[in-house]
């Protein structure tokens, strides 16, 4: 059995987004609300074969995330196939491959989101990777694959440092999944889902837009349901994805369009207790409690957001070293919103370098000795991550 059918349903799990959820991030919002799955950001199935070994930081987790599905982005099958070993080789729970993703660099090149364009070699690079799963389980070798021993090297360096060396020597298929738009220039759901269907991934996250949408205007939940019809009976699993700002929201979007559940992105920015009430949600959506969630956790007092803050600082610093800290600094301005001299906070924490300055810059707010510039200066760094899906 593969651990989505294990898993409750309406799902509700973290969405995958590139320069926001790494390790330290992932592993705080496990532990403060624990969404039923949780993906990395994606990696290049280039850089999982041949590239440098710093490539694979993005391939790096703890245990509390489980499950943890690793997402790959690529158009070569034959990558896809040898990748496909490495993640099962470092022991995730699924393989996520991204036909979603509408950046130029991805998308022009017939990746990400481009593959909608091209769904014959979209459906090659799922039985590659399907493949590539079956035969790491059956028991082929990473360097029968064609890895190089120093590239298999890497791999049992990061299954070591988080406890688990022997990872490599259980071997069992783990399930394939996608996520992927609604179209490419226009929505075109029937005639791309019934595409993906056909090769059975286990599951389909659903981002309700289409590529030459990028992120503007509002996802397109019409258009999810109507996905939820053409996968309906298929056993595939379906997920809406976008937009959604709260559980009771999720709610109201599984109701209504009957899909299995949702991924949840942008609103856990700054919130890693988002998903702290799913229980009460999914006994909203199963009609056992028709009171709703009457109030989302978003309402945090002060003391608990900047120790949840402190807390997953020191995450990002175990995982990471104090030389990257500074890609922390949005993570910890996307705390700093709704309370007083919020904004002269976020200014001190788009420059902040390391756990122990942090920790002063709090101290000094609480107590009352923050300059207040209401410098916007950080706020050009809080944009520039990169939008992948
Ligand atoms: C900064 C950022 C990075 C993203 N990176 C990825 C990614 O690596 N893979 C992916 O499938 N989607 C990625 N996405 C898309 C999200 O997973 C999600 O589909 C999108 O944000 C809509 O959901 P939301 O409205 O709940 O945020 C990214 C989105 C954002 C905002």
């Amino acid at each position: 059995m593969n651990f989505w059918e294990t898993l409750p349903r309406p799902v509700i799990g973290l969405a995958p987004m590139d320069g926001v959820t790494d390790a330290g991030f992932r592993s705080i919002v496990a532990r403060q609300g624990r969404p039923d799955v949780i993906f990395t950001e994606f990696t290049h199935v280039h850089d999982v074969c041949y590239g440098p070994e710093h490539l694979l930081d993005t391939l790096i987790y703890s245990e509390i995330e489980r499950p943890i599905v690793a997402q790959l982005y690529g158009n070569d099958p034959d990558l896809f196939y040898r990748a496909a070993y490495a993640v099962c080789e470092l022991g995730f729970d699924g393989l996520d491959i991204n036909m979603g993703c509408p950046s130029k660099s991805v998308a022009s090149s017939g990746s990400g989101a481009g593959l909608i364009r091209t769904p014959e070699l979209a459906r090659a690079i799922l039985r590659a990777a399907k493949r590539g799963i079956e035969d790491w389980a059956s028991g082929r070798t990473l360097e029968q694959a064609g890895f190089h021993p120093e590239k298999v090297a890497a791999f049992h360096r990061i299954n070591e440092r988080r406890g688990d060396g022997a990872r490599g020597e259980r071997r069992r298929a783990i399930p394939l999944s996608v996520k992927t738009r609604i179209g490419y220039d226009a929505v075109m759901v029937e005639p791309w889902l019934e595409q993906l269907v056909a090769e059975h991934p286990a599951a389909i996250s659903l981002h309700g837009r289409t590529l030459r949408q990028m992120y503007r205007g509002l996802a397109d939940w019409s258009a999810i349901a109507r996905a939820a019809r053409v996968v309906g009976g298929t056993g595939v699993l379906l997920f809406g994805n976008g937009d959604i700002q709260s559980l009771h929201e999720a709610a109201a979007r599984i109701r209504e369009t009957g899909v299995d559940g949702v991924l949840v992105g942008r609103a856990v920015l700054g919130a890693p207790w988002f998903f702290k009430e799913k229980e009460r949600t999914r006994k909203f959506v199963q009609r056992t409690n028709e009171a709703g969630i009457e109030r989302d956790e978003q309402d945090v007092p002060l003391s608990r957001r900047f120790a949840v803050l402190l807390d997953h600082a020191r995450q990002f610093e175990a995982f990471y070293g104090p030389n990257r800290f500074y890609r922390m600094r949005k993570h910890l301005a996307w705390y700093c919103k709704g309370f007083p001299r919020a904004a002269a906070l976020r200014a001190r924490m788009v420059r902040v370098s390391s756990v122990g300055e942090l920790e002063s810059i709090l101290e000094d707010y609480l107590n009352d000795r923050l300059p207040i510039t209401m410098a916007e200066a950080g706020e050009d760094e809080l944009k520039s991550v990169s939008r992948c899906g």
